[in-house]
């Protein structure tokens, strides 16, 4: 919640107390630069015991409630016909509105059903962007992935409040040009992950389901951050405002064929989930449950997670809880502003983006700005981001470097898992390192993956940069910082 202090700041507050704390270390920095080197550059391969504040991702890393931990300790662990199954499908009904509901281990399981059952050679598969593993499954089923966005999507200086929307004249133009029929559906991915966490407008959900309705295309919903979307809708659409969280949820739900999330976001577990209206869709993604996930009252995951998720997917629509992490990555996003660091704006839903292509400027894409980027942040702070740039793609079936639209370093906001002098402290850093961002060189691949190359690949800095940094962060604040 944000609160006025009597300076006249807005600051957000957290709305929980916290019971449960786990450790972390601040390891020196040149203990960061091996550290970093051992990893190949890449903050995949990083190990908890050298990472101070993890923002990787939000992904299963939000802080979980007392309730969900309390419905944990009475899961039925049945193999099937599970008791937890039905509080799940119960919470699922009552939150989102669908009438069947597909248990999966986490959200690609999901997209491995969909390219599985829905997917054939030749398709073209529609989404306002893609999301790593969804291009994956999707291009592996022998379909090509159109991501149909605004212009908008890619400027990362927008005042542009929804900038996840799905432009529709390019909808028509894709109906046109590749038919109807080779549309499995159109996919809304709610806040663009790889774009800065971007929402769309309920408005833009109503007229992408007007267009696929009239030629019979399915929408499908990626959820994943379903209520931080929710939350925008109701802080920046011009007739939410009075609307609960709940309220919205149920009217996107209500323009949707198939449901799908991974619950590692929103609903704070780790596992994942499908659901429909549409007994059609439904008997044909269970049909391949048991193979690739479990049987139809756990599909891979633990009974726990699953009890914990049923608890999660209500506490969701709780406007602070759906509110916590916008607000804090909003906070962080402004004071870098401030500070001069270019960051992506609007604030969106999951991280604060550093936009590489602006922060180290002097990097041509073919050396990895954003993979540079995120070492460098590391070195100077301890802190862990992702690469989200050109390392994240896959080079095409020739072999060239695919460049990507952005190069940004996220860092993820874990729900109610970072204070505020942790974000004062990740602030400081940041604008540290800016203020000595041509320290920072390219970096190159020494083992490069074919498939999702950002998982395990190893890079190189160029020059050895990374000892300069090192030795330029420790004239300032000495070794042992
Ligand atoms: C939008 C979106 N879709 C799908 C996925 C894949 O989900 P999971 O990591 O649970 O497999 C993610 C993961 O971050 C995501 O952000």
């Amino acid at each position: 919640m944000n609160v006025k202090l009597s300076n006249g700041k807005v600051i957000p507050v957290e709305m929980h107390k916290v019971r449960i704390v786990q450790k972390v270390n601040l390891v020196p920095v040149r203990r960061r630069l091996e550290a970093i080197k051992e990893a190949g550059y890449n903050t995949f391969l990083l190990r908890t015991k050298d990472i101070f504040l993890d923002m990787l991702t939000d992904s299963g890393t939000n802080a979980m409630s007392d309730n969900q931990l309390a419905a944990m300790m009475v899961a039925d662990d049945a193999y099937a016909g599970s008791e937890s199954f039905y509080k799940l499908v119960d919470a699922e009904k009552e939150i989102l509105g669908f009438n069947y509901v597909i248990p999966v281990h986490q959200g690609r399981a999901a997209e491995h059903l969909l390219a599985k059952v829905f997917v054939k050679p030749g398709d073209v598969v529609l989404m306002n962007y893609h999301f790593t593993t969804t291009k994956a499954h999707f291009e592996l089923a022998g379909a090509k992935v159109l991501e149909l966005y605004t212009d908008e999507m890619l400027n990362t200086q927008s005042s542009v409040l929804f900038k996840g929307n799905l432009d529709l004249q390019k909808f028509e133009d894709a109906i046109k040009k590749y038919g109807a029929d080779k549309i499995p559906f159109v996919r809304m991915e709610a806040t663009t992950n790889l774009v800065g966490g971007q929402p769309f407008a309920l408005r833009n959900l109503h007229d992408v389901k007007k267009l696929a309705s009239k030629h019979n295309i399915p929408v499908v919903f990626d959820g994943s951050l379903i209520s931080e979307n929710a939350y925008f809708i109701k802080m920046r659409e011009e007739g939410y405002a009075d609307k609960s969280i709940r309220e919205i949820i149920l009217e996107m739900m209500s323009l949707v064929d198939i449901f799908y999330l991974s619950g590692r976001k929103s609903t704070s577990v780790r596992g994942g989930l499908m659901a429909t209206n549409k007994k059609e869709y439904y008997d044909r993604i269970l049909e391949w449950l048991p193979v690739y996930e479990g049987f139809a009252t756990y599909g891979g995951m633990s009974t726990k997670e699953i009890e914990a998720m049923a608890v999660g997917f209500r506490e969701m629509t709780d406007v602070n809880v759906a509110g916590s992490a916008p607000e804090f990555i909003k906070y962080f996003v402004e004071r870098l502003i401030e500070n001069g660091v270019p960051v992506v704006t609007p604030p969106g839903g999951l991280a604060c983006h550093l936009d590489a292509k602006r922060f180290v400027s002097h990097l041509p894409q073919s050396q990895y700005p954003a993979g540079a980027l995120a070492g460098a942040v590391y070195i100077a702070s301890g802190i862990r981001s992702m690469e989200r740039g050109t390392i994240s793609m896959d080079r095409d079936s020739a072999g060239n470097e695919v460049y990507a639209d952005l190069e940004l370093a996220r860092l993820a906001v874990p729900r109610r898992v970072y204070t505020m002098s942790q974000i004062e402290y990740a602030v400081d850093r940041i604008t540290w390192l800016y203020k000595h961002r041509d320290l920072v060189k390219g970096l190159k691949f020494v083992e490069e993956p074919r498939v999702l190359r950002f998982f395990f690949g190893r890079l190189e800095a160029l020059d050895n940069w990374g000892a300069d940094l090192t030795k330029a962060f420790e004239a300032e604040f000495g070794p042992n910082c």
